[in-house]
């Protein structure tokens, strides 16, 4: 698919400037319908985004189905624990196959037809195919023909999927993350965070497009002004920013004191070094994750683009062990989720102000402050260079 009538070379050009030079994306990549579908085929199919929470399945045998820009994917949990993502259409017509999340006692059914697949995926009968009361047909084989799978993985909580088929592997690209996090909460131990039923999770729904979410996440410039009660326990002053890789962006604190403030004693990550018990960082996972992790919880917001101007923030804390999830720190739990839902809700307007600025012909991409928006122009790089393929095939 080619953008060149949408996104011009000098646009991209722009982007790539030195940032004191630069200039932003411009309003096309947030507002227009084929840039978006674009950046589903291309931008997001070919690395490893973000689709949902491990804890969306709460039990064994469950399907749920997700809409992933308009892509109908299908998230099932087989009797044994294993997550498997699929695309949500039957084999036989191209019907939806499942429509309401929920429990699976044996097969996933067609409502369709009635033809039915496995929690692996097989598809297991097809009544009628031969004639009525025919349920196989001369010539048909149902090897072959069951739902498609699509490339998944986890971490954090988090199920990652990689639609090309074709990124490196999920190890080789968590692991910078991984490493340098492990220093923090040690080795593994990102992976065996406790989820608690309550006071875990919340949504929030911004009339943006879900890049203004992430160039917002990576700076802490708006800090004094958009979130004056985090200012006050974790400022400015306290912040500098981070670039990992390319692909991960944002800042870190050196004042995180949240717990102090909410009066929390959660327990905290046994490995995380004494003499940085106030660090915490906060990293934009390109291209769709916003991650953080402090001495007693960790985070992480899933962006799920449902048009150019509209996006759900799905938000899921994740506590340190089991004991943290237990009823003794369920206030604890509480003020922590009320935290993050009061600096979250904060940044909406934002969001959303920045996402009506992109309908005025009067703002072409914006510049830079060379020295607090340097994780947002590297956002805007790796953008620009996802978007380069699709400006150079005009076909
Ligand atoms: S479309 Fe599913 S059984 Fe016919
Ligand atoms: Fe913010």
């Amino acid at each position: 698919m080619s953008i060149h009538n949408k996104i011009s070379a000098a646009d991209i050009e722009r982007v790539y400037n030195p940032i004191d030079k630069a200039g932003g994306l411009p309003n096309a990549a947030y507002v227009d319908q084929d840039v978006f579908a674009f950046e589903r085929d291309n931008l997001m199919a070919n690395t490893w985004a973000g689709l949902l929470f491990a804890s969306e399945l709460p039990e064994n045998g469950y399907a749920l189905p997700i809409d992933f820009m308009g892509l109908p994917l299908l998230a099932i949990r087989d009797r044994e624990g294993q997550l498997s993502i699929f695309h949500n259409v039957c084999s036989h017509r191209g019907m939806i196959l499942v429509r309401e999340a929920g429990p699976v006692k044996n097969l996933l059914r067609c409502p369709y037809h009635s033809w039915s697949y496995t929690l692996d995926g097989e598809l297991k009968s097809t009544p009628h195919i031969g004639g009525v009361g025919q349920n196989s047909a001369e010539g048909f084989s149902c090897i072959g023909k069951g739902l498609k799978p699509v490339r998944s993985a986890e971490w954090m909580g988090i199920v990652f999927v990689n639609l090309s088929g074709e990124a490196e592997s999920f190890d080789d690209f968590i692991e910078p993350l991984d490493a340098r996090w492990a220093k923090f909460a040690g080795a593994g131990a990102l992976n065996k965070l406790s989820v608690a039923s309550d006071h875990s999770q919340m949504q929030l729904e911004i009339k943006a497009n879900w890049k203004l979410a992430i160039e917002n996440y990576c700076e802490a410039y708006h800090l004094p002004w958009v979130h004056p009660e985090l200012n006050s326990y974790s400022p400015l002053d306290q912040h500098e920013n981070l670039h990992v890789n390319d692909y991960m962006t944002g800042q870190a604190t050196h004042n995180y004191t949240l717990s102090e403030v909410a009066g929390t004693t959660l327990p905290k990550f046994g490995a995380w070094p004494q003499d940085k018990q106030a660090y915490g960082e906060y990293i934009s996972l390109y291209p769709n994750l916003m991650l953080g992790v402090q001495v007693d919880h960790a985070f992480a917001i899933i962006l799920q683009p449902i048009a150019p101007n509209h996006t759900i923030e799905k938000l899921q804390i994740a506590y340190v062990d089991d004991d943290a999830i237990s009823d003794q720190y369920q206030g604890c739990r509480d003020a922590t989720l009320a935290a993050w839902k009061t600096v979250f809700t904060e940044d909406i307007f934002a969001v959303e102000g920045m996402q009506k600025g992109r309908h005025s012909p009067g703002f072409q991409g914006g510049v830079f402050s060379p020295v607090l928006d340097t994780p947002s122009h590297d956002f805007h790089k790796w953008v620009a260079k996802a978007y380069q393929s699709g400006i150079e095939s005009k076909a």
